[in-house]
């Protein structure tokens, strides 16, 4: 990301020490989650991809971090299957929800806040799982969670600069603010549970 960037972007709201407590007291609970998240991100960015087929920039990020994120998914159905851990269905994800809800609807601004609330949902994944391997015991799920952290914190950085390619740098510092505290209030409101949001 510019750097110019990170001094007007408010940093993020800690997750409470509660959530991860929640995480290891069901850790195959969260994994059925964490596998849901990977593949619903897989198919928010393919979504991205089919609406903006005229922008190639945009089309050729989004197909790659679909495959990136559906990597992601094979990689969690792995670590269920060694643990012998059945995947559950989906569930609905009210966070998600509350913040795709704050999306702009008129064209001028639908394309910038898709972006940037792309950005704050990577960027609360990637102090999550790096939370997770912070904790984790084994060796391997630590090396696991390190990986994926690093690479959410790069999808975040992605979505800020697609947004910088079609948007003002102001407009995308001054949205992506307002989207960081937003962010912070609706994370502190969802309950409590062994899942990633
Ligand atoms: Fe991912
Ligand atoms: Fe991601």
């Amino acid at each position: 990301m510019a750097e110019r960037n990170l001094s007007l972007i408010p940093t993020l709201v800690a997750s409470p020490v509660e959530w991860l407590d929640a995480v290891f007291k069901d850790f195959d609970e969260f994994l059925k989650d964490h596998a849901s998240c990977e593949k619903k991100a897989s198919g928010m960015a393919m979504s991205v991809a089919a609406h903006y087929p005229d922008k190639p920039r945009l089309l050729n990020a989004m197909v790659d971090l679909a495959v990136e994120e559906l990597n992601h998914y094979r990689e969690v159905i792995r670590v269920m299957l060694a643990r012998d851990v059945v995947p559950g269905a989906d569930q609905k994800d009210p966070y998600i929800h509350q913040l795709n809800a704050l999306i702009r609807r008129g064209p001028e601004y639908f394309l910038l806040d898709r972006l940037l609330i792309g950005a704050v949902v990577e960027r609360r994944g990637a102090e999550r799982f790096g939370l997770v391997a912070g904790r984790v015991t084994d060796p391997e799920l630590r090396t696991f969670y390190d990986a994926i952290a690093d690479s959410e914190e790069r999808h975040w950085e992605l979505f800020v600069d697609l947004a910088g390619e079609f948007y003002p740098e102001d407009d995308v510092c001054r949205q992506l603010a307002i989207f960081t505290e937003q962010e912070g209030q609706i994370m502190a409101d969802q309950a409590i549970r062994p899942a990633l949001h």
